[in-house]
């Protein structure tokens, strides 16, 4: 089926729904079997070598696997997607398979906690000379784009203040040297942003996130043009960071509602961010959506929506998230975003917490910011519970 006249709504739900139609049925099924047998030898070698559409062995790929693929792929506007085990699956695999000793990679302070870790304590193990940049100034980026590297690694919005990066520019200058841009495209998802028609080779996700939506299953995945992805699929197909068909059906499924979820949380995340604006308990409120963020025309320039998540800051100190948070009654706290339910948490405990509050304060991130990632509720109750818990400190 050919998804190019149909807008993100529609081919989330039928992306990939015919790669594992079985016995008619109208919904995806759990292929649960590790193997699949063959009674032509000669089709299964040819399966086996890539030469033959099939299925071998479920650590390569899988029927309900595949539908979640072609999903993203689909909505993407990609040529072709994988799929890991989990978001940080879907980046250390990237990473390590487009990578090698003496190779370079330049990416931003602000990636994901789990990136970073890959950043700097992994890649330098091995021989890749890793340039870290100060996300907001393009500036720096750029210059250590142009001394040469191999990897340009992105990952916008940020977590957890929110920072918006310049895809076409940034690609753009990767371009002029050669280097493949990366972008983790977890926060915006494909109903906001498409970085592979802003320029980038890969995107990835946490598909953990948005794209399931429900917090009960994890995974990643990665889309681009074949090459790249068969090369990434080459170094996963062996380390065996796959994804299960159960974890992929729960995702698929997610995924039917992804538009939906978005639009409402693009839409409630708005609100909220305006009326937090303007409390007189909170310092300052981090969303690209507001006219306010440094990063706003970037974000208008490149995003139909300006996503689910925000952080604010509370006037005082820690002791103040510690009296609030308990006080919101339509909040997991909790790790993790992206879900039906709205979750909350300051980077102390959760995105940041094996850094010191003096390399919090270094990167930007005070000890009174919190995470709110919005869920489906209705919005007017979510403002109503915060203001209730803001009127109690
Ligand atoms: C932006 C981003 N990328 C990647 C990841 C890693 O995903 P996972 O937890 O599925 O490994 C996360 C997790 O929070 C994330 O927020």
């Amino acid at each position: 089926m050919d998804f190019k006249n149909y807008k993100a709504g529609t081919s989330a739900v039928w992306g990939g729904e015919d790669e594992g139609s079985f016995h008619g049925a109208t919904t995806t099924p759990i292929v649960n079997s590790v193997t699949f047998q063959y009674h032509d030898l000669d089709e299964w070698h040819a399966v086996a070598l890539g030469k033959a559409p099939g299925y071998i062995y479920s650590r390569n790929t899988n029927p309900t696997v595949r539908v979640l693929e072609e999903k993203i792929r689909v909505l993407e506007g990609a040529e072709a997607a994988t799929s890991f085990s989990s978001g940080m699956g879907a980046i250390s695999n990237t990473l390590f398979a487009l990578l090698a000793p003496g190779k370079r990679v330049v990416s931003i302070k602000d990636t994901y906690g789990g990136a970073s870790r890959i950043f700097l304590e992994f890649l330098p193990k091995y021989g890749v000379l890793v340039t870290l940049c100060n996300t907001s100034d393009h500036e720096e980026i750029e210059r250590e784009i142009a001394k040469g590297c191999d990897v340009v690694y992105l990952e916008t919005p940020t977590n957890p203040t929110l920072k918006v990066i310049d895809l076409r520019r940034l690609a753009a200058a990767a371009k002029r040297v050669g280097a493949k841009v990366v972008v983790d495209n977890t926060f915006a998802t494909p109903i906001n942003q498409h970085p592979l028609q802003l320029g980038a080779d890969l995107v990835l996700h946490s598909a953990t996130k948005f794209l399931c939506g429900h917090s009960d299953a994890m995974g990643g995945v990665l889309c681009g043009r074949q090459s790249d992805v068969d090369q990434v699929f080459h170094f996963r197909e062996i380390n065996g960071a796959s994804l299960n068909p159960d974890a992929a059906y729960l995702i698929a499924r997610g995924m039917k509602t992804l538009e939906l979820r978005i639009e409402r949380q693009n839409a409630s995340a708005l609100r909220i961010a305006t009326h937090l604006k303007g409390h007189k308990k909170i310092k300052d409120v981090y969303y690209p959506g507001l006219s306010t963020h440094p990063q706003h025309e970037i974000a208008k320039s490149q995003m139909s929506g300006y996503g689910g998540i925000m952080s604010f800051e509370l006037e005082g100190s820690y002791e103040a998230v510690k009296k609030f948070l308990p006080r919101l009654k339509l909040v997991h706290l909790a790790a993790s975003l992206g879900s039906v339910s709205t979750l909350a948490g300051p980077p102390r405990t959760t995105s940041h917490v094996e850094l010191t509050e003096e390399q919090r304060r270094q990167l930007g991130i005070p000890e009174s910011l919190i995470r709110y990632s919005v869920g489906i509720e209705n919005a007017d109750d979510l403002i109503n519970d915060l203001d209730s818990a803001l009127d109690s400190l």
